[in-house]
């Protein structure tokens, strides 16, 4: 079983990741940090232990609280205008304040999210994969504290970015944007790193007809699922529809998928990824030099750029039934 870590700001699609994560028997799910995001901190570690709680899970994965802001964007007066990055903002209704799940009764641990993750990666033999699929304010944090944990990280799978696609901004996706400084803390870090960006996530996408069979084949992870399909396809019929308005993106679930079968991965280039931090009005763009146009650049991350649609849903579908 491979080792993994999940970084959350849960967040309808983060929960449908949690569950992955957890369910998968590929996959050792060691604990789940949470981090400013989606929503603020209260909100993305109360979601996160109603997960865990809800798959009967709370004795087997530790929730550890993270960061409560993004390293420094939130500083500079004009750059967080209209759209605050401290997890208030409520642009859309795609994911609500809290998932629609029972109140937890758990408690995170008491060690913050980045010492525990210092700790458990200094004590590790370098065979633990960190899955972040919100803005990356803990992972940085905790590179910048004890820089060691670079050599100790076997790989990173992240979901941030975007080539050709965004959604917050006209020029940025969410989690990169959230925290851009902490972004590129990360990708710079030399680690072994694999973004899975918008452009992947937009083409495995899961249907309303997924939905029903999650329903109807799955157990309480797959009804679960399935209520966030509808509820996110409903917010994003307004807000960004698909080609195909009955189907919606469940980003955070492509890197955990990608974790288990890197097959689900497509178009994937090796290339110099670099993040704007400049506070303008590209803030938090993901610039990928997919075509090679610097020639002074090392190459420091992997790009997927499409996904297996059918993979993804197949794997879902079985991790959820409990057959994979
Ligand atoms: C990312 O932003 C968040 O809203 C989602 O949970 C996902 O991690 C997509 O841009
Ligand atoms: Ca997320």
């Amino acid at each position: 079983m491979q080792k993994v870590i999940l970084d959350v700001d849960t967040g309808t699609d983060d929960a449908v990741a949690i569950m992955l994560a957890a369910l998968s028997k590929d996959l050792d799910l060691l604990g789940v940090c949470s981090v400013n995001g989606n929503r603020g901190i209260e909100f993305t570690t109360e979601n996160t232990l109603r997960v865990v709680e809800y798959l009967g899970l709370a004795d087997k994965i530790p929730v550890y609280k993270g960061c409560s802001l993004p390293l420094v964007s939130t500083l500079t007066p004009g750059r967080r205008d209209g759209i605050p990055a401290t997890g208030s903002m409520d642009k859309n209704n795609i994911h609500g304040d809290y998932v629609e799940l029972p109140p937890a009764t758990i408690k995170p641990q008491e060690e913050h999210a980045v010492f525990w993750l210092i700790d458990t990666l200094m004590k590790s033999e370098g065979d633990i994969i960190l899955i972040p699929v919100g803005p990356l304010t803990n992972i940085a944090m905790a590179l910048r504290i004890e820089p060691r944990i670079a050599d100790k990280i076997q790989s990173i799978m992240i979901m941030g970015g975007g080539y050709r696609e965004v959604n917050i901004t006209p020029s940025a996706e969410f989690n990169f944007w959230v925290d851009p400084e902490a972004a590129k803390i990360v990708i710079d870090s030399g680690c072994d790193i694999t973004i899975v960006p918008l452009d992947a996530t937009h083409k495995a996408v899961l249907s309303l007809d997924d939905a029903d069979e999650l329903e109807k084949d799955g157990g309480a992870a797959g009804k679960a699922t399935a209520s966030f399909i509808r509820h996110r396809q409903a917010g994003y019929k307004i807000w960004q529809p698909m080609e195909d308005i009955n189907t919606v993106p469940i980003h955070d679930a492509l890197a955990v998928c990608a974790v288990i079968d890197p097959d689900v991965l497509q178009d994937l280039t090796s290339t110099y990824v670099d993040i704007d931090i400049a506070g303008g009005a590209s803030d938090g763009m993901s610039i990928c030099d997919i075509d090679k146009r610097y020639k002074d650049k090392e190459e420091n991350v992997k790009v997927a750029l499409s996904a297996d649609k059918d993979l993804f849903s197949k794997m879902v579908k079985e991790i959820m039934c409990g057959q994979a």
